[in-house]
Formats: structure tokens, sequence, C-alpha cells
């Protein structure tokens, strides 16, 4: 009786051994392909310390996306009621219909000024309210590559 206990163990025990070698590393799971013992080092990532004028329009993500903010915006946030310093600069309907220029800042477009849930035909003179917190659609750009590929949009 006892030998018959002793080899159902070690047949118990093979078979967990077995079944061990073939789970999944955890180098294998996930996106930082790291043993979940490690610490990893984050890269560290840095935005455009460009200031406004001195950089590169970047291109859209898709026809119709909010245009990425390619310089730096450190002085000019957190936006509050009454102190918008994007506007000083970008509120400018003067330049509607005129070519881009580098390092004049592209006019805040005709869409900002329409309230497009309301009256969406009428062409206000005034920003509306809902586009006044800009970082909100338009985001600066850090120099992180995506982890995982994808052709969307392209
Ligand atoms: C001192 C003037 C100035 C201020 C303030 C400023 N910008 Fe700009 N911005 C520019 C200029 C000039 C450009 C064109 C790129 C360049 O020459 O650096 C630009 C480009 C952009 C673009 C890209 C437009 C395109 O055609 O692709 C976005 C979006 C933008 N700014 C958003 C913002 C937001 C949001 C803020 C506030 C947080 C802000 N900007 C504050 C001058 C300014
Ligand atoms: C609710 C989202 C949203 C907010 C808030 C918003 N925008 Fe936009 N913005 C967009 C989208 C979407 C586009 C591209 C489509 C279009 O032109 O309407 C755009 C386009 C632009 C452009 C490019 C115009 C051109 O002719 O290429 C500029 C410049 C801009 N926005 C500046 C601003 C500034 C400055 C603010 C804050 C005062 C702001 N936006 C707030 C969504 C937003």
């Amino acid at each position: 009786m006892k030998r018959i206990i002793y080899l159902l163990a070690a047949a118990l025990l093979s078979l967990t051994a077995a079944h061990a070698e073939q789970g999944v590393s955890s180098e294998q799971l996930g996106l930082s392909k790291t043993n979940v013992r490690d610490a990893p080092a984050p890269p560290l990532y840095t935005f455009s310390t460009q200031f406004p004028g001195t950089s590169q329009r970047l291109p859209r993500a898709y026809p119709g996306a909010p245009p990425q903010i390619p310089h730096n915006i450190d002085m000019f946030v957190p936006i509050k009621m009454g102190a918008n310093q994007c506007l000083g600069c970008h509120n400018n309907p003067a330049l509607w219909g005129q070519p881009l220029v580098q390092g004049i800042p592209t006019p805040i477009p005709k869409s900002h000024y329409t309230d497009l849930r309301n009256a969406p035909d009428k062409l206000t003179n005034q920003l509306i309210g809902s586009r006044y917190v800009c970082v909100q659609c338009h985001t600066p750009q850090a120099n992180a590559q995506p982890l995982v590929a994808n052709t969307f949009g392209r």
C-alpha cells in the first residue's frame, strides 16, 4: 500500500514539473519585456523645449485631427479663467485664408468661433467657450515611440 502511495506521489510531482515547464515566463508577458522581479528604469521622455516661433509644425494624426503643439508650453499653462496666453498669439482672425508662414502663429480656425452644437452655421466674432481650454484637444508631443505599432490613419 505504502509503495503505491509513493508511486502516485512521484507521478503527481513529475506531472506538476512538466506543467511548470510549459508555463509562460514573465519576460513574455506585457509590454515591458522584463522579469517581474526586476525594477526596470523606464526611459526618460522629453517634450519640445523650442519657444513658439522656432519650432516646426507637426503632421496631423489624421484629416480633421487637432494639430499637435510643436512648441514648448510650460510658460502658458495652466490655462485659467481670464488667463489664456495661447490666445495672445493664436487669436488672430485677420490671418484666416492666408498661407501658413514659418514662425507665425497659425490662427485659431473659424470652427472655434462657431457654436457647432447650437448654431452650426453661424460664425461669431468670439471664441466659443467649449474651445477655451486648448490643451483639452491640442497636446505637446514627447519623443516617445509607440510601444505597439499601429496603422491607424495610414
Ligand atoms: C508666443 C506666441 C505663442 C503662444 C503663447 C502659443 N503659441 Fe502655439 N504657435 C505659435 C507659433 C509661432 C506656431 C507655429 C510653429 C512655430 O513657429 O513654432 C505655433 C503653433 C501651434 C500649433 C500648431 C498649429 C499648426 O498649424 O500645426 C498649435 C496646435 C498651437 N501652437 C497651440 C498652442 C497652445 C494650445 C498654446 C497655449 C498653451 C499656444 N499654442 C501658445 C505661437 C504661440
Ligand atoms: C474641443 C477640442 C478643441 C479645443 C478645446 C480647441 N481646439 Fe483647436 N482644433 C481642434 C480640431 C479638431 C482642429 C482641426 C479641425 C478644425 O480646423 O476645426 C483644430 C484646429 C486648430 C488649429 C489649426 C488651424 C489651421 O488652420 O490649421 C489651431 C491653430 C487651433 N486649433 C488652436 C486652438 C487654440 C489656441 C485653442 C484654445 C483657445 C483651441 N484650438 C481649442 C480641436 C480643438
